[in-house]
């Protein structure tokens, strides 16, 4: 079984791990978070900066932990696309050259190929079809997963990313970055019924609603709007429940969305990726879903659902094993396609 170094920078931040099969070696990863918060958001030039600074140390960090050599690694994978163009161009030539330097071949990687491959790492039985729910702060997609390399976009949002939506809610009700986390703990003392929010269903040409598609813009605007009303009235805004039921709405429409997809299209299984998998709301309403339609709903650990390279050689791992191989010439891309 081959044995993979991969390297993931496409946003902020920088791992390395080192990964046999569905086998963690070792899985490095050096979060910018806390630099990027002060900013309120991630900030391209910083995050590219930062990797460079740290990519070396990373590779160095997963070869000890793995206690290998490079004559041990078969193959040096990076993530290409989709993310930001700076960040990404780090990992690449960094994977790139030492793929030269010490005679490897070179594998460009998917990033939410990766977040599919996730779920491989603790469930390594998991066998395709299967639905996968990504939901990070970049992405929020429904994937069919019929089998290595072959996927087909179900549903995906049209504007904000479910992570994207948290981050901004929590800044328009005055709380930090990144705001998944923190809705998530205010939730806990909310009532979920509390204010009633729109779904953002996705309206036909031919009328009736998209089944999978999913909107979030629409419900930040709601919670403006009821902030802004709240405020005229009192200053002190209910924020426990006001967090508590915009989450309530956020895991009522992914988990309505990820069922219906998975239950139309014959899958059994439901894979979740991304950092929002971590969320209460959206677990508890999934495992409750799950339960009740007899479906089976994999949450990885958390350490595999944010952006880490384990799931980035765990993907290169599967397309090594059918003979695929990539450019030396291959470029990155801040956006495509499955
Ligand atoms: O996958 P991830 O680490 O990075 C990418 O976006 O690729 O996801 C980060 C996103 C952020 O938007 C963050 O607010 C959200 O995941 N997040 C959460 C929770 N923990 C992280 N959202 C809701 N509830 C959480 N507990
Ligand atoms: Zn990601």
């Amino acid at each position: 079984m081959a044995t993979i170094l991969a390297i993931e920078t496409s946003c902020d931040e920088t791992s390395v791990a080192i990964v046999n099969k569905c086998n963690v070696l070792s899985n490095f990863v050096a979060s910018q978070m806390a630099e990027h918060g002060q900013y309120g958001g991630v900030v391209p030039e910083v995050a590219s900066r930062r990797h460079l600074e740290t990519v070396n140390g990373a590779i160095a960090a997963a070869l000890e932990a793995a206690n290998l050599s490079w004559s041990e690694i078969d193959a040096i994978a990076a993530t290409c696309a989709p993310g930001l163009v700076g960040a990404l161009l780090v990992g690449i030539t960094a994977a790139k050259t030492l793929a030269l330097l010490h005679d490897k071949p070179f594998m460009g990687v998917h990033h939410l190929e990766g977040h599919i491959y996730a779920s491989y790492l603790t469930n390594p039985d998991l066998k395709p079809p299967f639905l996968c729910l990504l939901v990070s702060g970049g992405h929020t997609s429904l994937i069919q997963v019929h089998q290595c390399g072959q996927y087909t976009t179900l549903g995906r949002t049209r504007d904000d990313a479910a992570g994207e939506a948290f981050d901004k809610v929590a800044r328009l009700l005055g709380l930090g970055y990144p705001g998944g986390p923190i809705i998530d703990q205010l939730a806990q003392t909310g009532n979920p019924q509390a204010f009633s929010l729109p779904e953002g269903r996705i309206s036909l040409p031919k009328g009736g609603y998209h089944p999978y598609d999913c909107s979030f813009s629409g419900l930040k605007t709601a919670v403006m709007r009821l902030v802004n009303q709240l405020k005229a009235t009192d200053p002190d805004l209910p924020i426990a429940d006001l967090a508590a039921s915009f989450q309530e709405t956020v895991a009522k429409a992914l988990t309505k969305r990820a069922i219906r997809a998975a239950l139309d299209h014959n899958l059994s299984t439901i894979a979740i990726g991304g950092g929002v998998a971590a969320n209460r709301g959206l677990r508890q309403h999934l495992k409750a879903a799950g339960e009740k339609h007899n479906l089976e709903v994999l949450f990885p650990p958390m350490k595999y659902c944010t952006d880490n390279a384990a799931m980035i050689a765990c993907a290169a791992s599967a397309h090594f094993n059918q003979g695929d191989r990539s450019s030396l010439t291959l470029g990155v891309q801040s956006r495509m396609d499955l």
